[in-house]
C-alpha cells in the first residue's frame, strides 16, 4: 500500500518536473505567420479548413445537444467537460497567454505542445531545439496514430472507426521538400 502510494508520488513530481511548467498556449494566431505561406507548406489553411478547427462549433448544435442528453448529461453540450475534453481540450487549461482561444477546437499546441518557448524562429528552425522546448517529438507513425486515438475512440458518443492512414491523408500539413 505504501510501496504503492510512493509509486504515484515519484510519478507525480516527476511528470511535472518533467515537464516544461513555464510553457504557454498561445493560440493558432501566433503560429499562422509563419505557418501559412506556400513555401512552409500552408499549415494553417489545411487546418482551418478540416474539421479539427470547427470541433468546438460541432457542440453548440441542436444535434450536439441532443447527443449529450441521451449521455445523460443536463448541461448543453458546449458546457459540459466530457465534451469539451475532445472538441476543445485546453478548455481548462491555465498556462494559456491572452492570445489563446480554446474554441478555436483541436488546434495545432493540442497536437504540438505548447508552443511559448519553441515559437521562436531560430528555436523552431532547429527540431532538436524545438522539442527541448516543448514541442511534441512523435517518433514514428504509431506515435502519431496513439495520439489520434486519445481522441478517435470508443468514448466518442458518435465514434465510427478510425482508420490512420484514411483518416491521416485527411489532416496532414506536410513542408513541402525543397528543391
Ligand atoms: C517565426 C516563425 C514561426 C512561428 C511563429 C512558428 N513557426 Fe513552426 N516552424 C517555423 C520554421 C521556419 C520551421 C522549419 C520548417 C522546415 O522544416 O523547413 C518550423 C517548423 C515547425 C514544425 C515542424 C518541426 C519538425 O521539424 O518536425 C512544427 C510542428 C511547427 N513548426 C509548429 C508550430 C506551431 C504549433 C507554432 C505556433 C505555436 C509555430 N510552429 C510557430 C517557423 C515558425
Ligand atoms: C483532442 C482530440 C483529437 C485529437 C488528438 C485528434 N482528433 Fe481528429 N477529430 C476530433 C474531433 C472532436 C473531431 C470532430 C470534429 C467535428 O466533426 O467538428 C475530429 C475529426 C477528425 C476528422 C474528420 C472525420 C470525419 O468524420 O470526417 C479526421 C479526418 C481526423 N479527425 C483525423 C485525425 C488524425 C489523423 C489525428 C491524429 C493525427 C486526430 N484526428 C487527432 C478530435 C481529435
Ligand atoms: C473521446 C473523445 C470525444 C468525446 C468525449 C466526445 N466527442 Fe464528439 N466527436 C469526437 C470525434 C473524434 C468525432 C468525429 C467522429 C467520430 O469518429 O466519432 C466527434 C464528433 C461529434 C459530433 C459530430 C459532428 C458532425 O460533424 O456531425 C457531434 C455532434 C459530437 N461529437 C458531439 C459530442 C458530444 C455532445 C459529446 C459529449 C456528450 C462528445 N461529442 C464527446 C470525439 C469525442
Ligand atoms: C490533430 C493533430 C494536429 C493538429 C491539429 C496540427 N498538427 Fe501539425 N502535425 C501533426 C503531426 C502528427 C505531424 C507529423 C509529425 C512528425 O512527422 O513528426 C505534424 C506535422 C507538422 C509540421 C511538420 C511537417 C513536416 O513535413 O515536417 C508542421 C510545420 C506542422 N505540423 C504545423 C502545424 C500547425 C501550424 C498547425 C495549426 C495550424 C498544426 N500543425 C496542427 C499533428 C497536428
Amino acid at each position: 500500500m505504501i510501496k504503492q502510494s510512493l509509486g504515484i508520488v515519484t510519478l507525480f513530481l516527476f511528470t511535472f518536473s518533467a515537464l516544461p511548467a513555464q510553457n504557454k498556449f498561445v493560440g493558432t494566431k501566433m503560429c499562422a505567420p509563419c505557418h501559412r505561406t506556400e513555401k512552409q507548406g500552408k499549415q494553417m489553411d489545411i487546418w482551418q479548413k478540416s474539421p479539427h478547427a470547427s470541433a468546438y462549433k460541432a457542440l453548440t448544435t441542436a444535434k450536439a445537444n441532443e447527443v449529450a442528453k441521451q449521455k445523460g448529461f443536463t448541461t448543453p453540450a458546449a458546457e459540459t467537460a466530457e465534451c469539451l475534453s475532445c472538441h476543445a481540450p485546453e478548455h481548462a487549461a491555465k498556462n494559456v497567454e491572452k492570445s489563446f482561444n480554446a474554441q478555436e477546437g483541436v488546434q495545432c499546441e493540442t497536437c504540438h505542445g505548447a508552443g511559448s518557448a519553441y515559437k521562436t524562429i531560430t528555436i523552431m528552425k532547429d527540431r532538436a531545439k524545438s522539442i527541448a522546448a516543448g514541442m511534441t517529438e512523435y517518433k514514428d507513425a504509431a506515435a502519431i496514430e496513439a495520439k489520434c486515438r486519445t481522441c478517435h475512440n470508443e468514448k466518442s458518443p458518435t465514434f465510427k472507426g478510425f482508420n490512420f492512414e484514411e483518416y491521416w491523408n485527411k489532416i496532414k500539413h506536410p513542408v513541402p521538400k525543397a528543391g
